[in-house]
């Protein structure tokens, strides 16, 4: 499996993901704002990783403290959680696996645990949604790989590999499950622009594992759609609202307005902590905007006139009702969304449907 994020004793160990297909170098953090620094500056990227990567961050930040009681270990705490939940906006899972650690640091304080019985905690419950994570994407691939028939040439945008997660990814996961089960699969991957996640990392991440792998510029993907070679669109997401509306990497939109027009199934994959019943709808959804600096160069190059003015929103929403299904590691979730969603979340016995 690629290694994607790895607590080694006192180091939170990350491939560094900026520098990748070029160089494999390892990020070695060994404080909560070295974390917080690495998501931010996406060392670390993909929704799920993200939540991982901020989890590991609070456990090794709080063991580090030299707190002297437990009424100083808790501001520290919330201090480091808030540290964590300023680096990056759109991505749910970040803020879904801060919960899940003040949930578990609520629990050992109402049982009165000392400071280092309550790092104790956090260190199991960050392994836990590690674990969890790589777990759900092998569901996930098993549920969705249904979708994908042998011979399918498959679209995905950006990266939702083993590298946007603990591993072995939500969307290539996928991809993987299908080829694991015998299935020739081609993969069309948008480089997508301007951070080239398709490009350089989920072409990387499938080469390695030997499947048939072609780098498209976005504006290919609306021809190809045409002249019938894509069978289906799968893709990861940032966070998916109540309504089913999906916040993924900017361009998704593109995708799956250009796949409706052409009849081609749209698929969402992502783990049920993508997804945020709190935030009715996808225009609801903080839209990142990054550095400029990202659109106006290419690497150390300048490629756009001092002067022009550019944008750099981060993530687009796709309404839902461009999105075929959402493959969780629950099942396969289809419209409405606003039920499949609920009844997933509240654990309510969903089975995989069948293809619409
Ligand atoms: O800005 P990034 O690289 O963090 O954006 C990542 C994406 O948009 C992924 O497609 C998404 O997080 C799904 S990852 C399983």
């Amino acid at each position: 499996m690629l290694p994607t994020i790895d607590l080694q004793d006192d180091l939170i160990v990350m491939v560094d993901q900026r520098k990748l297909p070029a160089q494999e170098v390892y990020v070695r953090c060994r404080t909560a704002p070295e974390v917080a620094k690495a998501i931010r500056t996406m060392v670390i990227r993909g929704a799920p990783a993200i939540g991982v990567a901020a989890a590991y961050g609070i456990a090794l930040g709080m063991r580090r403290s030299t707190a002297k009681g437990t009424t100083q270990f808790t501001v520290e705490f919330q201090k480091t959680c808030d540290l964590m939940a300023g680096t990056r906006p759109t991505a749910v899972n970040l803020f879904w696996a801060i919960d899940r650690l003040k949930r578990a640091f609520a629990e050992g304080a109402q049982a009165g645990e000392s400071p280092k019985e309550l790092s104790a905690r956090l260190d199991r419950e960050a392994k836990a949604i590690h674990d969890e994570d790589v777990a759900n994407c092998r569901l996930m691939g098993g549920h969705g790989a249904e979708m994908v028939k042998d011979g399918a040439r498959v679209l995905t945008h950006c990266n939702a590999g083993a590298l946007a997660t603990a591993g072995y990814g939500s969307a290539l996961g996928v991809i993987r499950a299908a080829v694991e089960q015998g299935k020739k699969i081609a993969v069309f991957a948008d480089e997508t622009r301007p951070f080239m996640q398709g490009a350089r990392l989920t072409a990387w991440e499938l080469v390695r594992d030997g499947i048939n792998t072609t780098v498209i510029t976005e504006s290919m993907a609306g021809p190809l759609m045409r002249d019938g070679e894509i069978d289906i669109v799968i893709v990861g997401a940032d966070r998916i609202a109540a309504n089913g509306d999906t916040a993924n990497k900017i361009g998704t939109y593109t995708v799956a307005v250009l796949a409706h027009e052409h009849g081609i199934p749209f698929y969402v994959a992502a783990p049920l902590s993508t997804i945020d019943l709190a935030t009715p709808e996808g225009k609801l959804i903080p839209i990142e905007e990054r550095d400029q600096r990202e659109v106006t160069h290419f690497g150390t190059s300048r490629v756009t006139p001092e002067g022009a003015k550019t944008r750099n929103p981060a993530f687009d929403v796709t309404p839902h009702r461009y999105i075929a299904g959402i493959i969780t590691e629950r099942g396969i979730l289809r419209p409405p969304y606003a039920q499949s969603l609920a009844a997933a979340l509240n654990g309510s016995g969903l089975k995989a449907q069948a293809a619409p």
